[in-house]
C-alpha cells in the first residue's frame, strides 16, 4: 500500500493570529518597519544571513547557523507553528526575529539577529516579538535563552526575566528564562515602541523588496594573510603554482 510520507513528515500548523506591521523613527531619523513575513519571502533573506556564519564576534556565527536552519526548516515545512518578523530600514534588512507557539499558553522565543548595529534595532525587534507572543497570541509566558553576553544584557537584565531553569529550552537544551505577562506589562512603557498603522507608502516600500543590509557585521580583516601565505612552506598550492610557472621560490 502506498504511503504518502509527506503527510507524516510535514507538521500541520495551528492557525496563528497575524502580527500587524508597525513602524518607528530611529535615532538616525530613518523609518524602521517591523512586519511578519511569510514562507515565500524566506529565500530573499537567507542570502543576507549566510555571510554572518563567519563572524565569530558576539556569537553571530552560532546564532546565524541556528536561525538559518530554523528559517529553512520553516520554508520547507519542517518546523511547527513558527513565525518570522523582518525588520527593514528604508527597505533594507536590519534584523530578523523568529519564534514559535508551543501551546496556546506558551511561546518559545527562538532568535534575534541584528544586521545593523548601534541603533538598538535588535532590541526593538525582540520587543516586537514579545508583543506578538503576549498581546496577540495571548501566551502566558515566553521561554527565552541568550547565546551572547549582549543578548543576556538586552533580554535577561533589561526585562528582569524569571528563571525557569528546570525547563530545558529548545535551543541547545540550556536552562530557560521566562518573560511573563506581568514582566512585559512592566517593560511596556520603556522598551516597547512603534506606531500602527504603518503609512501606506512606507509599508509598500518594505513589502516591495527586501534590500541587502548596507553595513552588516563582517569578520575582522586579515591584513597579513597574503604575506603569510607567501612565506608559509606548507602553502603547497602556492608552490605548485610557482613550479608550474617555472619560477624558483625566492621566498621559501
Ligand atoms: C543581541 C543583538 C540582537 C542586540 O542588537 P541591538 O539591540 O541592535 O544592539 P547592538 O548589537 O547594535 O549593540 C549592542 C551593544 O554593542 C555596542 N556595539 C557593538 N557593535 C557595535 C557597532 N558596530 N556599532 C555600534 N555599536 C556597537 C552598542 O553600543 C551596544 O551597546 P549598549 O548595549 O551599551 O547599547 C545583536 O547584538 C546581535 O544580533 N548579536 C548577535 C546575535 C545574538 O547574540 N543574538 C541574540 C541571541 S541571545
Amino acid at each position: 500500500m502506498a504511503v504518502d510520507l509527506e503527510k507524516i513528515l510535514r507538521p500541520v500548523d495551528h492557525p496563528l493570529k497575524p502580527f500587524e506591521a508597525k513602524y518607528m523613527t530611529l535615532a538616525s531619523g530613518e523609518h524602521m518597519v517591523i512586519r511578519q513575513i511569510d514562507r515565500d519571502e524566506i529565500p530573499d533573506i537567507l542570502p543576507y544571513l549566510e555571510p554572518l556564519l563567519h563572524v565569530e564576534r558576539d556569537y553571530y556565527d552560532v546564532v546565524c547557523a541556528r536561525i538559518y536552519s530554523e528559517l529553512l526548516a520553516h520554508y520547507r515545512c519542517r518546523a511547527q507553528d513558527e513565525y518570522v518578523l523582518a525588520v527593514q530600514i528604508d527597505g533594507e534588512l536590519a534584523a530578523v526575529v523568529n519564534g514559535r507557539q508551543v501551546s496556546p499558553d506558551l511561546g518559545m522565543s527562538l532568535h534575534t539577529i541584528a544586521l545593523r548595529r548601534g541603533l538598538r534595532v535588535g532590541a526593538h525587534a525582540f520587543a516586537a516579538k514579545m508583543e506578538y507572543h503576549i498581546d496577540i497570541l495571548g501566551h502566558q509566558e515566553v521561554l527565552i535563552v541568550a547565546e551572547s553576553p549582549i543578548g543576556f544584557r538586552r533580554w535577561m537584565i533589561e526585562y528582569q526575566l524569571e528563571k525557569r531553569f528546570e525547563t530545558a529550552h529548545e535551543l541547545g537544551g540550556v536552562p530557560s528564562w521566562a518573560l511573563t505577562k506581568d514582566l512585559f506589562d512592566r517593560a511596556r512603557s520603556t522598551l516597547v515602541v512603534g506606531r500602527r498603522p504603518v503609512p501606506p507608502e512606507i509599508l509598500a516600500k518594505a513589502e516591495a523588496k527586501i534590500l541587502p543590509p548596507s553595513d552588516p557585521p563582517t569578520p575582522p580583516a586579515d591584513l597579513l594573510a597574503a604575506t603569510r601565505s607567501m612565506y608559509d612552506p606548507t602553502a603547497t598550492a602556492l608552490i605548485a603554482q610557482r613550479n608550474a610557472l617555472g619560477g624558483e621560490t625566492d621566498h621559501a
